[in-house]
């Protein structure tokens, strides 16, 4: 079955402690956590202090999607915030495996998110220590963006290249009932969807709505 991970962007940044215990009963499977330093994005979201105090808030494992520069300097911050996934960018630093290990030290799962620009090819070197791939289907940085159709085929061949391997593929960014389609067709096994989500009157439909 697909995994559903609302993306907390879309939310009301005023009530998010609420809306996180409401994401938990709506059936939502993991919470996606989207960190923004205006450097490697050119946006601000959330750190550590938010991650920390939502993690009273619900039992549901933590994805903290790092689009940051220098992540290496992170890791400890977001580990002792309660993430049980943390998720670097392939751009983002000189010394992915290293980041990757010291994610691993922590005993927390690692993943790797690549943007819309980055080939699926970077990713052999890694395939054998990662829990998680996040295919970016939007240019990082901003919530409701269409979805970029042309990453179908960069689904299709990270699919094949985890072979039987235990790592989530997690699509993000434009997700909605039609695009969920597409992404899961390709070999998708996690959606994160923000706006979608919390556009919606009735998140429990909307989250069936996804799988
Ligand atoms: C974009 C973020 C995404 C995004 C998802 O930088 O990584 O998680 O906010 O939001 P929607 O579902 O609105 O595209
Ligand atoms: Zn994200």
């Amino acid at each position: 079955m697909i995994r559903v991970a609302p993306s907390l962007l879309a939310a009301d940044f005023s009530n998010l402690g609420e809306q996180v215990a409401k994401l938990e009963t709506c059936g939502a499977d993991m919470l996606h956590l989207d960190v923004m330093d205006g450097h490697f994005v050119p946006n601000l979201s959330f750190g550590v202090p938010v991650i920390k105090n939502l993690r009273h808030k619900t039992h549901l494992p933590f994805d903290a999607h790092l689009m940051v520069d220098g992540p290496e300097n992170m890791i400890e911050w977001f580990a002792k915030a309660g993430a049980d996934y943390i998720t670097i960018h392939y751009e983002a630093t000189d010394d992915l495996a290293s980041v990757v290990d010291k994610i691993h030290s922590y005993n927390i799962k690692a993943g790797i998110a690549l943007k819309p620009g980055t080939s699926a090819d970077v990713l052999q070197q890694f395939i054998d220590k990662i829990d998680l791939i996040l295919v970016m289907t939007v240019e990082p940085g901003f919530g409701g963006q269409k979805f970029i159709e042309d990453m179908l085929p960069k689904i299709k061949q990270i699919r094949a290249m985890i072979q039987n391997r235990d790592i989530i593929l997690s699509v993000d960014g434009g997700i909605n009932a039609s695009t969920a389609l597409m992404a899961k067709e390709a070999g998708a096994d996690m959606l994160v969807a923000g706006t979608y989500i919390f556009g919606s009157d009735d998140w429990s439909k909307t989250i069936s709505s996804l799988r």
